[in-house]
C-alpha cells in the first residue's frame, strides 16, 4: 500500500514518515524518523535523497533537533551541524537547514511550520517545472511524440511530489506526447533502475532501461530526441553538478546534436558558487563500487574512486528550467540576464 500517496515524505503524528528508498523497487517501506540523529543517518544512507528531498528532510531534522535539545544550545548546534553536512554537493540541504535554523529561538512549532512551508514550496515548484519543461520540449522538438533520455532519479522520490526532470517526463506523458522515456541505470546505487523505472511504471509511462555506458552511444544512434536531468547545484555561471554520468550524457547529446536540458527548482540555484569548479563533489567510498547490493564484485582490497556527482559545463547545456524561469544558454542568456519570475503560470 502506498501510505504516503505518491509523496516521498510527510509529517504525521509528530514524526517524519518517509519512503525508505534503499528498499525499492522490491519493498515499499515507510521509515518513521523522530530524532535529528536518525534524520542525519537517513540522509547519509540515501533512505531520503535527491536535492529538494534532502532539503525538506533537513528542515524537518532541525525541527526534531529543537524538540530534543531546545534547552541545550551546545547539543542543538551539534545536531544541526551534523544535519547540514550530511551530504555536501546538493546546496538544498545546507540552505534549508540554515533557513530553518535561523528561527530556532522561536521554538519547535515555528521551526516545524517553516519545514511545512519549505515542503509546500517544493511541491508547488515541481508542478511549475513540469509545465514549463514540457512547453519548452514541445517548442524545441518538432515531433508529435518525444523520446527522452534521463539519469538518476528526479521524480517524487527525489523531491516530495512529481519532482524535477521526471516531472517534465510525467507532464509529457499526461499530455499524450511521450513516446518513451530512456532512463539509464545510474551506477553504483542504481537510482535510475531501482527508483526511476519504478516511478515510470507506476505512472504508466512507456520506458526502456539502459546501462549507463549505453547512453551516449544510443544518443549517437538517434535513439532520443532530448536529454533531461535534474541538478544538485547550479552555479552562478550555469555549470551544473548532478549525478555521476550526467557529463557523459551531455557530451553524447552534443555529439548527437540533441538538446540537453537541466530542470531544477530555484532552491538548487546557488549564486554564491561562481562556477562548477568550486562545488564539492561527494566521494562515497570504495564499498559501493567493489560490492553490488552485498555481493562482492572486485577483490576485497581493491582501491576505488567513487565520485557521486559530476559537473556539466554550461556550454553543454541548452537550457535550465526552474519553477520561475527558463534560461536559454544556447541563445546566450545567463542566470544574471534572466531573473526569476520572468515566467508565470
Ligand atoms: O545521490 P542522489 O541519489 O541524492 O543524487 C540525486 C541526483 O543527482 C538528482 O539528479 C538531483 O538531486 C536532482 S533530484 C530532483
Amino acid at each position: 500500500m502506498d501510505e504516503l500517496a505518491g509523496r516521498s515524505l510527510d509529517w504525521i503524528n509528530g514524526a517524519v514518515h518517509m519512503v525508505d528508498q534503499t528498499r525499492l523497487p522490491t519493498d515499499y517501506e515507510v521509515l518513521v524518523v523522530d530524532t535529528a540523529e536518525d534524520m542525519t543517518a537517513a540522509i547519509k544512507r540515501l533512505s531520503i535523497r535527491g536535492a529538494p528531498g534532502i532539503g525538506v528532510a533537513g528542515a524537518y531534522g532541525v525541527a526534531l533537533a529543537v524538540r530534543q535539545y531546545g534547552g541545550d544550545p551546545n547539543r542543538l548546534s551539534a545536531a544541526i551541524s551534523s544535519l547540514r553536512t550530511a551530504r555536501p554537493t546538493a546546496v538544498n540541504l545546507a540552505r534549508m537547514v540554515d533557513r530553518a535554523a535561523t528561527i530556532i529561538d522561536h521554538g519547535f512549532d515555528a521551526v516545524l511550520q517553516e519545514a511545512h512551508t519549505i515542503r509546500r514550496e517544493e511541491i508547488d515548484a515541481s508542478f511549475s517545472m513540469g509545465q514549463y519543461g514540457a512547453d519548452l520540449f514541445q517548442d524545441l522538438i518538432e515531433r508529435p511524440d518525444l523520446r527522452v533520455m534521463t539519469i538518476c532519479n528526479t521524480g517524487a522520490l527525489a523531491a516530495v511530489e512529481r519532482g524535477t526532470a521526471l516531472a517534465v517526463i510525467q507532464t509529457l506523458h499526461e499530455r499524450g506526447v511521450l513516446r518513451e522515456a530512456l532512463p539509464v541505470e545510474t551506477r553504483p546505487l542504481l537510482q535510475g533502475s531501482r527508483l526511476t523505472a519504478w516511478e515510470l511504471d507506476r505512472m504508466g509511462a512507456p520506458h526502456r532501461l539502459l546501462v549507463d555506458s549505453a547512453g551516449p552511444f544510443m544518443l549517437a544512434r538517434g535513439a532520443a530526441d532530448i536529454v533531461v536531468t535534474g541538478a544538485d547545484r547550479v552555479a552562478a555561471n550555469g555549470d551544473t553538478a548532478n549525478k555521476i554520468g550526467t557529463f557523459s550524457l551531455a557530451l553524447g547529446a552534443r555529439y548527437a546534436g540533441v538538446p540537453f536540458v537541466v530542470v531544477a527548482p530555484e532552491s538548487t540555484v546557488d549564486m554564491g558558487t561562481p562556477t562548477g569548479s568550486s562545488i564539492e563533489i561527494e566521494d562515497r567510498g570504495a564499498a559501493e563500487i567493489i560490492t553490488v547490493r552485498g555481493v562482492q564484485t572486485a577483490p576485497r582490497r581493491t582501491q576505488a574512486m567513487n565520485p557521486a556527482f559530476d559537473i556539466t559545463p554550461v556550454d553543454l547545456i541548452t537550457a535550465l528550467v526552474t519553477d520561475r524561469r527558463v534560461v536559454r544558454f544556447d541563445r546566450g542568456q545567463t542566470l544574471a540576464s534572466v531573473k526569476p519570475g520572468s515566467l508565470r503560470r
